[in-house]
């Protein structure tokens, strides 16, 4: 899958908007919200584990995991190395994030997967854990026949941009969430902090198409493109 224009510039934005971005959920989290402990008698603050997780881990380091084989001039070899490991980061961030999660709800007697957004993110969590198990075995190890990796490969790679659109969806869909809650408990509605949030959403949004149009662009080394067949 390839447009013909460079991946290369699409990156650069990329890379600038994963760091305001994570610059930009840690100040809400940290400044705003009060900051962020795994054991503490302030609940909240357990929960602030949760956004910030999400969007470096599964939102910003999937994405960086995803464009490495655009971004990076290495062997492929190396690079498919990169992208498991970064994936394999991204899931473990993810995990722990959703953890934080049901963590405050079960210590602040909260009901546990009520809303929309954490069914869509129980799917999603689920859905890229079986996405990178199959990548492993079929691309890594212990590696499917020729056959079997050039057929799989159109069908990850489509598979593997559907979920991180939904992730990326599904963060909004956080963010949306927690802000309504913040505002039912009295923030003011064009407050400093509900319009951080709202960017902190955009920038994810506008971070997860560049990845996208990272993706779907032509890589800087051109014997990668089109080159389905695996190594
Ligand atoms: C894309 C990555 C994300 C995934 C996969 C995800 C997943 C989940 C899951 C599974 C829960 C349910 C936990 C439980 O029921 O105990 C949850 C809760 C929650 N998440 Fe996320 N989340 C993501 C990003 C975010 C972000 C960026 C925010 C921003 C603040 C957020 C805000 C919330 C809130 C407010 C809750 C508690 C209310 C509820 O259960 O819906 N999430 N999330
Ligand atoms: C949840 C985890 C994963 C997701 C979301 C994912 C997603 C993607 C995406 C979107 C691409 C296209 C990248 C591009 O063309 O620029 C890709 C390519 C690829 N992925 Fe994954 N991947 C995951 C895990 C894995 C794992 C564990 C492996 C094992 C090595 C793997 C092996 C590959 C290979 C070989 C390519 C082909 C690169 C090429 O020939 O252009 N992936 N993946």
């Amino acid at each position: 899958m390839a447009i013909g224009v460079k991946a290369l510039p699409f990156t650069f934005v990329a890379h600038g908007l994963g760091l305001a971005g994570a610059v930009m959920v840690l100040v809400w989290c940290i400044y705003y919200l009060g900051g962020l402990a795994f054991e503490s008698t302030n609940k909240n603050l357990i929960f602030n584990i949760h956004p910030v997780l999400m969007l470096i881990g599964l939102v910003i380091i999937g994405g960086q995991a995803i464009m490495s084989y655009k971004s990076l001039t290495l062997r492929k070899e190396v690079k498919k190395l990169i992208h498991l490991v970064l994936h394999a980061i991204a899931i473990i961030l993810g995990i722990i994030g959703i953890y934080a999660v049901f963590k405050n709800h079960n210590e602040s007697g909260i009901a546990n997967l009520y809303s929309l957004h954490s069914w869509i993110g129980i799917t999603l969590i689920s859905l890229y854990g079986i996405q990178w198990i199959y990548g492993f075995v079929v691309f890594f190890f212990p590696g499917g026949s020729a056959t079997v990796r050039s057929e799989s490969l159109p069908w990850h790679v489509l598979f593997g941009l559907f979920v991180y659109v939904l992730v990326v969806g599904n963060a909004a869909l956080g963010f949306l969430e927690k802000l309504t809650f913040l505002e039912n408990s009295g923030l003011a509605k064009f407050s400093s902090e509900a319009i951080l949030v709202n960017f902190t959403a955009i920038v994810a949004i506008l971070y997860g198409v560049f990845v996208f149009l990272t993706a779907i662009s032509q890589s800087s080394q051109p014997e990668d493109d089109f080159s389905y067949s695996s190594i």
